[in-house]
């Protein structure tokens, strides 16, 4: 089983990379199946068929689909949100603010990737491929799983546990509405299908992101940046795909120089990923729309590189010993010194580079050991944590 998140720039090309990613999984045999979760669905524009929230056939072994993210919303949150919502009722607090509370951000993204969960632990498929939003959106989603899962384990069990020694009294005294057990199930499903996600997710051997930028400059830097927070949020990156690569026959003084500037920025992106696979795309003179041309597209992208077996995920972060010492190391290419910061606060570490923060938990091993010291090298950060 593997699973490949197709992210990148908005209007890079990540729609049509997943999908003739997508197309050639499938022309090799494989059970493919490519899931969009980019709100602004273009997938079934890619492939010039209707598609929805279940999966069609668009092709021999593949299968689309587009995620509605209300109904996959209503399928996990409508129960604890009916519940939520009478007790804000009770309160007097009025049906819009309490809307604004029963929606965090990230949410709709959030149930398209338990979807993701829920297909690939299906047994339909051997590959599943995701049309992913543009970056930021990504990041804030694949950031979620963890945060929500730090959350939950804390707030929650202490919650349920309260509110039944607390039920006989609160309806002997008040006419609250008091959380049924009911909610707390489909919380449990909630959470739990959450923490398979992130297993999943979080598995590099299983699952890995891939970035579809274009030689242009602002385009790159968002690139670094993403690599760096995707290592941050522990997920392994497995290939860059440049694509829109100006052809030779692309001449004339005007495109000359545009072709002088690409060669440079080609330069660049091989050095800065020069540790991933990175392969390249032509703009193509014409729009890559339906399932031949994406084939074309697909032959000229991977040719004889397998789009599964031949592309290994990046390593996020490791953990070695050196003597009595542990360090954790971790590559963040990009960042200054002044944008990584580390603390420790009782059994986790918290990370954070940039305005992107990540708390991981220490094995039992390290519990008993303190942070001696935060190294960054060479786009390396080392953390050693010492005995006490
Ligand atoms: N290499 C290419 N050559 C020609 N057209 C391309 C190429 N890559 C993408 N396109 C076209 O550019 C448009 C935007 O691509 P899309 O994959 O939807 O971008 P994104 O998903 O990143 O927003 C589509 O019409 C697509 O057919
Ligand atoms: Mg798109």
């Amino acid at each position: 089983m593997r699973i490949v998140l197709v992210t990148g720039k908005g209007g890079v090309g990540k729609t049509t990379v997943a999908a003739a990613t997508a197309l050639a999984c499938a022309d090799l045999g494989i059970r493919t199946l490519i899931s969009s979760t980019d709100p602004a669905h273009s997938l079934a524009d890619a492939f010039d068929v209707p598609l929805g929230d279940d999966p069609v056939e668009v092709a021999p072994q593949l299968h689309g689909q587009q995620i509605d993210t209300n109904e996959q919303m209503e399928r996990s949150w409508g129960t604890i949100r009916d519940q939520l919502k009478d007790v804000f009722d009770w309160g007097g607090v009025d049906s819009l603010t309490a809307e604004e509370f029963l929606v965090f951000p990230g949410m709709d993204e959030l149930f398209a990737l338990l979807e993701v969960n829920r297909m690939a632990r299906s047994g339909d498929y051997d590959a599943v491929i995701v049309d992913c939003a543009p970056t930021a959106e990504t990041l804030r989603l694949l950031s979620l799983p963890e945060v929500l899962s730090w959350y939950f384990d804390r707030v929650f069990p202490t919650e349920r546990k309260i509110m039944r020694a607390a039920r006989p009294v609160l309806n002997r005294f008040t006419d609250l509405p008091v959380p049924e057990e009911r909610m707390f199930d489909a919380a449990q499903d909630l959470f739990g299908g959450i923490e398979e996600m992130r297993e999943l997710l979080g598995n590099t051997s299983i699952s890995s992101a891939r970035l579809v930028i274009n030689p242009e400059k602002m385009v790159i830097d968002e690139a670094r940046r993403t690599y760096t927070y995707l290592h941050l949020f522990g997920y392994g990156v497995d290939g860059v795909i440049v694509n829109r690569i100006y052809p030779d026959e692309v001449d004339g003084a005007y495109f000359a120089r545009w072709r002088e500037i690409q060669t440079a920025h080609l330069a660049t992106i091989d050095e800065a990923f020069s540790d991933v696979t990175r392969l390249r795309l032509r703009l193509f003179d014409r729009e890559m729309v339906g399932v031949p041309l994406l084939r074309v597209m697909a032959e000229e992208l991977y040719g004889d590189v397998h789009p599964l077996d031949d592309l290994v995920a990046s390593d996020p972060f490791r953990l070695n010993s050196q003597g009595e010492d542990v360090v954790l190391s971790m590559d963040v290419p990009f960042v200054g010194k002044e944008e990584v910061d580390v603390v420790r606060h009782g059994d986790e570490l918290y990370l954070s580079i940039g305005s992107y923060r990540r708390s991981l938990v220490l094995p039992d091993s390290l519990r008993q050991r303190d942070v001696s010291r935060a190294h960054l090298d060479g786009g390396h950060l080392s953390v050693t944590v010492v005995e006490r």
